[in-house]
């Protein structure tokens, strides 16, 4: 049965985290899953909106694993910081995480300084969305597992979710050699739903994926 988004005090916490700069995509869709599934207090947070530069290399975080930028991304800390598990959903931009993703992943260096691993032993579950379906080779997957490895996380789940190419729905698709729908289809009259790679809820396997993550969240999670 589906759970909703639920707050207990006491036990454990799962944090959420859609890195797509649209609210209402495929990302958004994929975290909510997982996190609809989950056992305990859970809590989403979509990227879409926020203000989160990079990395800017001050060192203020040195001395405290304190990020002295002051932006969205602090807000985020204190919830990454409070969380026993985070999935994080990070659209394929190029072959590699969406620039936004890659912010936030780059801004946790301050959580690791002097022997200091503030995200040290949190599980991490790291999907991808995008239209390439190589789950063995996906680049996006690995840089992603990277940034956890780095803060000593433990990355329990990793799996694309499909979504379409930007081609299909920016309307000179059918008639654009560099584009994907000309790529995958040849020239075409018109763009038909056939085409499009299906809607999250039209994903089993992807669905199936997000539910068996968060059961095996809900399995690790109290053994903790
Ligand atoms: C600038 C840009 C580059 C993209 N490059 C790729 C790519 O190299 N490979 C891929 O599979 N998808 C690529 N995509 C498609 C996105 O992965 C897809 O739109 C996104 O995952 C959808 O997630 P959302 O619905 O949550 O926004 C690209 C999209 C954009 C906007």
């Amino acid at each position: 049965m589906r759970r909703s988004h639920k707050k207990c005090e006491g036990i454990d916490m799962i944090l959420g985290i859609s890195g797509s700069p649209r609210p209402h995509g495929i990302t958004a869709s994929a975290v909510k899953e997982v996190l609809a599934e989950c056992d305990g207090d859970t809590k989403y947070i979509s990227l879409a909106g926020k203000h989160i530069g990079g990395c800017i290399s001050c060192l203020g975080c040195i001395t405290d694993n304190r990020c002295i930028v002051n932006d969205d991304f602090q807000v985020i800390a204190k919830e990454m910081l409070r969380a026993d598990a985070i999935i994080f959903g990070i659209p394929n931009y190029y072959d590699v995480p969406n620039g936004l993703s890659h912010c936030l992943l780059e801004r946790c260096f301050c959580f690791r300084h002097r022997g200091a691993f503030l995200l040290q032993d949190k599980l991490a579950v790291v999907l991808s969305t995008g239209y390439s379906s190589d789950e063995k080779n996906s680049q996006v997957l690995k840089i992603v597992e990277h940034f956890m490895t780095m803060n000593k996380m433990n990355t329990v789940a990793k799996f694309l979710v499909g979504a379409y190419s930007q081609c299909y729905r920016c309307t000179y698709g059918r008639t654009c050699a560099d584009g994907n729908v000309v790529k995958n289809n040849g020239f075409v009259a018109e763009v038909t739903p056939d085409m499009l790679p299906p809607e999250f809820d039209k994903q089993p396997e992807s669905m199936s994926k997000c539910r068996s993550t968060a059961e095996l969240l809900n399995r690790i999670l109290p053994k903790k």
